[in-house]
């Protein structure tokens, strides 16, 4: 810091500046891919915009599988999940528990696009990633 503040004013201001610059590293990744949608035109995000979507189902695939997040990611986001084809166990999706989730923003982007247009039949919006993240991470 270049702003040089003399005495006890000086440290009282420090500290909670030094606590705002150092948020949780869990945060970080997470608000760095909203912003990223912000820029591309969404608007604020809502949790609960992102929870309706993530539990709607529209229908059945061909293998009689619900079209929906939850088929794979299960109802409850801090659960693992798991494939209904492969039987591949998916890790939870909330952060709180996996810590690994939303890390890597070619990822998230991956399986956005390739989730989206298996459940949905298009790509989510910005405004709809991001409300979804926004739920996930506030689970
Ligand atoms: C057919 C099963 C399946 C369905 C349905 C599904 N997913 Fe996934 N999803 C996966 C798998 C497999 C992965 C990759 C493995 C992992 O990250 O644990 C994944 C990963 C993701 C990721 C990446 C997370 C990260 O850490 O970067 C996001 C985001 C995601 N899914 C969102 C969705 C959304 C939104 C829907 C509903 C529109 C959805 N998924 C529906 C199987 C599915």
């Amino acid at each position: 810091m270049k702003t040089r503040i003399p005495g006890t004013t000086g440290l009282l201001l420090a500290i909670p500046l030094f606590l705002a610059s150092s948020p949780p590293t869990m945060a970080a990744p997470l608000d760095e891919q909203l912003a990223t949608y912000r820029a591309q035109g969404a608007g604020a995000f809502e949790a609960k915009a992102g929870e309706k979507l993530w539990r709607s189902s529209l229908g059945k695939d061909a293998e009689g599988n619900d079209r929906s997040c939850v088929t794979c990611h299960t109802g409850d986001p801090k659960q693992a999940g798991k494939h209904p084809k492969t039987g591949k166990a998916i890790e939870p999706m909330a952060q709180s528990v996996n810590v690994q989730r939303f890390t890597d923003p070619a990822k998230v982007e991956k399986w956005f696009g390739r989730n989206c247009r298996q459940v949905l039949g298009r790509e989510c919006t910005p405004q709809e990633k991001g409300n979804i993240l926004t739920y996930l991470g506030s689970q």
